[in-house]
């Protein structure tokens, strides 16, 4: 396409003699009447670490927030859907005085970070009741790698409900990545992804049993809080998004339109080099950081969620009980609308982003059944190895400085993102054949009749901490395990 800078466009546009070099839609005239391009989607609340130190205070309540244009009684983080977004450095101290306003009791877990997780740290296992106050502290480590997490609340049985209410933030350490020049010059724009279901008075809908057990969805999906908001391309043509699936059970196939996405992060962890693709599937827990070109016509291209079948109930659901919010169903939904006015120059890409090594051969292997079963009050239980989550049973024994393999087979109906608390892991095979992308990440899919081998390495914390399938209902419904990792 023809390039040139929005001064020379207006120059042609008001004599007259410009139409025939730009797109229909860049003519219209609200695109025109916009004010100076600004990002309308990142009003969230900041909190950035300085000198070393990361502080401040969140409460936990249920507050009315202005959702989608409507009022609604939520869940949130200091009073904000999506809840402030914390920024650190590696080797930065985190100090969080947390209170829990809420009337249930709660805590807070650091998806992705490689903290401690005993005390008041990524401690899972914390029971904050309604009235009390704690202050989180722990430290990031001076090679933590540098990327997009987030935070959640973690009480067993209660993590989807309240996840479903709003509490969910970025969690973001700046370091090594943020200092490669293409993706500093780059537009950064946060992109977090949340579903919820208020009804007509703005209260919070209690999910019915069979949407529990598929995973409960909401039929409003917003972007930072907001519905179709507009991301404006800068006049450098480099967009990088980092996006955060934080719906307890929607899965998100996102493409955009005209678009490929290079992908440079998978859940917080730099790729080599960026990887070219056209959709990006993200379960829940996930992150992807990807760079946008904007090399292409200058008008609206649409963010777009398409349609993910992640299983059914079977013979439980008879097919009768396929709920009509779910994914499967729906047609491409719009999530946000990128916005070109006057993309003049072209960046180039970054062509190296991380050294990546491949993990050791593991000595231990274990297996790992996802599936589930019948329980008499709840219709459905989910199952690891055949139980139940049990908060008194240990499940799974590591040794701290080792490197085990883990055999995921889903044997059951339904897709299971399989997640581990603190310790990110690579990628060795799927059904048996091995992966060829060489990467971290702490979060990985295994669909309905796959078995997905990883490797993991356990080192510098001890303590105890959980695995689980991030479908949060799956979780709180059963399917979660106790692991001690021990020196
Ligand atoms: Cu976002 Cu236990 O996880
Ligand atoms: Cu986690
Ligand atoms: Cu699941």
């Amino acid at each position: 396409m023809t390039k040139f800078n929005r001064r020379q466009f207006m120059v042609l546009g008001a004599a007259g003699t410009g139409a025939a070099l730009v797109s229909s839609s860049w003519l219209r005239s609200d695109i025109f009447s916009q004010p100076a391009p600004q990002s309308a989607v990142n009003s969230v609340l900041l909190y950035q670490s300085s000198d070393g130190l990361l502080e401040l205070n969140l409460e936990a309540s249920e507050s009315l927030v202005n959702l989608a244009n409507k009022q609604a009684y939520l869940l949130t983080y200091n009073g904000q859907i999506p809840a402030p977004r914390l920024e650190a450095k590696p080797g930065d101290l985190v100090r969080i005085h947390f209170a829990n306003n809420l009337e249930q009791p709660t805590n807070i877990h650091y998806h992705g970070l490689h903290i401690p997780i005993a005390g008041n740290a990524d401690n899972v296992f914390l029971h904050i009741n309604p009235g009390e106050k704690i202050t989180y502290e722990f430290q990031l480590l001076p090679d933590h790698p540098s990327g997009t997490f987030w935070y959640h609340p973690h009480l067993h049985g209660l993590v989807a409900e309240q996840l479903f209410g709003g509490l969910a933030g970025l969690f973001i350490v700046r370091g090594k990545i943020d200092e490669i020049p293409e993706i500093q010059t780059a537009q950064e724009e946060f992109l977090v992804l949340q579903d919820f279901s208020p009804d007509e008075r703005g209260k919070r809908a209690t999910s019915a049993h069979m949407s529990l057990m598929m995973g409960r969805e909401g039929n409003i999906i917003t972007v930072n809080g907001q519905i179709n908001p507009n991301i404006f391309l800068p006049a450098n043509g480099m967009l990088r998004l980092r996006i955060l699936n934080a719906s307890p059970s929607r899965f998100y196939r996102l493409a955009l339109e005209n678009h490929l996405f290079y992908q440079i992060a998978i859940d917080g962890h730099s790729l080599s080099e960026p990887i070219e693709v056209n959709e990006l599937l993200l379960t829940p827990g996930q992150r992807a950081d990807v760079l946008v070109k904007g090399d292409r016509e200058l008008g609206q291209y649409r963010l777009l969620n398409l349609p993910y079948d992640r299983g059914s109930m079977g013979i439980m659901g008879g097919g009768m009980m396929r709920d009509r919010n779910r994914n499967n169903q729906d047609q491409p939904i719009v999530l946000a609308t990128v916005n070109y006015k006057s993309a003049v120059e072209f960046l180039a890409l970054p062509t190296r982003l991380a050294s990546i090594s491949a993990l050791p051969e593991s000595q231990t292997v274990r297996s790992f059944e996802l599936n589930h079963g019948m329980n008499p009050t709840v219709g459905m239980a989910f199952l690891i190895n055949g139980e139940p989550y049990n908060g008194a049973r240990l499940d799974t024994e590591v040794k701290l400085n080792t490197v085990e393999d883990w055999q995921i087979a889903n044997t059951g109906v339904m897709d299971h993102p399989f997640h581990i608390h603190g310790n990110a892991f690579q990628v060795i095979s799927r059904n048996g054949t091995s992966e060829s992308l060489l990467t971290w990440r702490d979060t990985i899919l295994v669909k309905r009749g796959e078995t997905v081998r990883i490797r993991i390495p356990f080192r510098d914390f001890e303590g105890l901490t959980v695995y689980h399938c991030h479908v949060l209902d799956h979780e709180d419904l059963g399917m979660m395990g106790n692991l001690m990792i021990k020196a």
